[in-house]
C-alpha cells in the first residue's frame, strides 16, 4: 500500500513536515509513504493552463493519483491554509480526471500556538468536500503548542499526539474501498452519491 503525504509549510524546518515525517514512521508495517513539498509550483493561472498543465502539476496530480490515501499536514495561516496549499489544490481541482475524487485522505496540523491549527482544518475540510475527497473524522490530530512536543531529531515526542497519528494512519489504511460509508457512525450505512440540481443546472 502507498500514502501520499503533502505538507502545507515551505519551511525547512516545519513543524508540520516534522509531523508528517513522524505519520509516515507511525503507519502501520508495510505502508509505503512518500512526502512531498509544495515547492516551485507556479500560481494558478487560467491562460497557464490553457497552455497545458505545467509539469510540476502533473507531477503531484500522478502522485495523488497513484496513492491509495492522502496525508495533508498544514500550518494555519491567519485562520485558514497557506496560500501554497490552496494553490495545490486549486490546479488539482482543474484537471481530468480530478485526481482527489472519491480518494481518502486524512488530515493533520501543528502550531505552536495552543489552537494547533484546527480553524484551518475547518477550511480544508471544506475545499476538500468541494473536491469531492473522502475526508475521515476521527480521530481529529491537531498538534497544538507543537514547538515543545518533536524532540532534538525531528520525532514527535508527545505520547498523546502519538498516539492519535498512529490512530488516524491505521484509519486512513482501514478505509480503502469503504470510504463512501461514514468512518464515524455505527453501523456504516452506505450513502448514494449526492446530486443537486440547482436553478435548472446540474451542479456536480
Ligand atoms: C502568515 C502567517 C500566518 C499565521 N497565522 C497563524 C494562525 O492563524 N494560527 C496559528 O496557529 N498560527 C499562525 N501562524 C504561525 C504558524 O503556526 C507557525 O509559523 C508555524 O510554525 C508554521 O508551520 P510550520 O512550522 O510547519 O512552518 C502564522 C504564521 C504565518 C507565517
Amino acid at each position: 500500500m502507498k500514502l501520499l503525504a503533502i505538507t502545507g509549510s515551505l519551511r525547512k524546518e516545519s513543524l508540520n513536515t516534522k509531523l508528517a515525517h513522524a505519520a509516515a514512521k507511525l503507519a502501520p508495517a508495510g505502508v509505503e509513504t512518500d512526502i512531498v513539498t509544495l515547492h516551485g509550483l507556479p500560481m494558478y493561472d487560467e491562460d497557464l493552463r490553457a497552455g497545458g498543465t505545467p509539469a510540476p502539476i502533473a507531477r503531484l496530480a500522478a502522485q495523488v493519483r497513484a496513492a491509495d490515501g492522502v496525508l495533508i499536514v498544514t500550518p494555519e495561516y491567519n485562520f485558514s491554509i497557506p496560500g501554497a496549499l490552496k494553490n495545490a489544490l486549486d490546479w488539482l481541482s482543474r484537471l481530468t480526471p480530478p485526481p482527489f475524487a472519491a480518494k481518502p485522505v486524512a488530515i493533520m496540523s501543528a502550531s505552536p500556538g495552543m489552537l494547533g491549527g484546527v480553524r484551518a482544518q475547518d477550511h480544508l475540510r471544506q475545499i476538500l468536500f468541494g473536491l469531492d475527497a473522502r475526508t475521515l473524522t476521527r480521530p481529529q490530530v491537531i498538534v497544538g503548542s507543537a514547538a515543545n512536543k518533536f524532540d532534538a531529531e525531528g520525532g514527535l515526542s508527545d505520547s498523546t499526539a502519538g498516539r492519535l497519528v498512529e490512530e488516524l494512519m491505521d484509519a486512513l489504511v482501514g478505509a480503502q474501498g469503504d470510504m463512501h460509508a461514514s468512518s464515524f457512525e455505527e453501523g456504516r450505512t452506505r450513502r448514494q452519491p449526492v446530486r443537486v440540481v440547482a436553478g435548472g443546472g446540474g451542479v456536480r
